[in-house]
């Protein structure tokens, strides 16, 4: 489909995609506008949702959620390849990535924005590459650093430019889910040195970087994670912290675009 009639001129062929992917919290967007929303299948099964196409501060845009809309799809059992090529088919050239987190590091309060710098993939059993020797032969890509540096470079300039005091680096943590963790399990994580916790940030970013879509991830913090506060983690609270975070997320974005 690409590099074929809809992208045939030289001006076309330059233009840039932004694919945003939307986690808990974030299943619809504000901001953009509309202009299709497609429904897609792909060689590996069905993406969690549509994809709404539209644009947004002059960008062009595609909106993804990760867990289908209305929320459902579970984090273990997201389609992550299918996602990613239909993504891929859309013509997406940049793709940020949201995620809802704990908090680990003593400086990642509920509320907190986070821009990601690396990764530890604590995940098992999901189908986590496209080079399996099936659907692609088997290579091994480089993930030294997980989070396309440049596009992370975007997104902490455009925080800079809308006066959020955002983290400009963090250690994601991928865990299995769908439950959260144990004390004595964020207590590993932290001595592995990871930062933040969240069910979703793997194997999407080693998927983007194997198809080589520069992908960043924008974490939000909606609790601290097991054991790092006195109290047990509830979905209310959680809610919460999504309902009043996703707008500094949104901003950012906005913002992150037309630069
Ligand atoms: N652990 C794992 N994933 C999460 C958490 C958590 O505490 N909060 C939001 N996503």
């Amino acid at each position: 489909e690409q590099g074929t009639s809809e992208q045939g001129t030289s001006e076309q062929t330059a233009h840039n995609r932004i694919a945003i992917i939307g986690g808990t919290g974030l299943t619809e967007l504000s901001g953009p506008d509309i202009t299709e929303v497609r429904s897609v299948t792909t060689e590996l099964g069905e993406p969690s949702s549509p994809l709404s196409f539209g644009e947004w501060q002059g960008r062009d845009v595609v909106f993804f959620a990760r867990h289908g809309h209305p929320h459902k799809v579970p984090p273990h059992r997201i389609n992550y390849r299918a996602n990613l090529l239909a993504l891929q088919a859309a013509g997406a050239t940049h793709i940020i990535a949201v995620n809802a987190v704990g908090g680990i590091h003593a400086e990642m309060d509920s509320g907190k924005v986070v821009i990601p710098h690396q990764v530890v993939d604590y995940t098992w059993g999901r189908e986590s590459t496209f080079f399996d020797g099936e659907f692609r032969p088997l290579e091994h890509i480089d993930l030294t650093h997980p989070y396309d540096e440049s596009l992370r470079g975007v997104l902490i300039q455009a925080a800079k430019r809308c006066g959020q005091s955002i983290s400009d680096f963090g250690v994601y943590a991928a865990t299995q889910g769908p439950r959260l963790e144990t004390i004595a399990e964020i207590n590993r994580l932290e001595r592995d040195g990871c930062d933040l916790v969240g069910m979703t940030g793997m194997p999407e970013a080693a998927l983007a970087r194997e198809l080589n879509i520069p992908y960043a991830s924008i974490c939000l913090v909606v609790n601290p994670a097991a054991g790092k506060s006195d109290d047990l983690i509830t979905m209310d609270e959680i809610r919460a912290v999504i309902e009043s975070g996703m707008g500094e997320v949104r901003d950012l974005i906005a913002n992150a675009l037309p630069s």
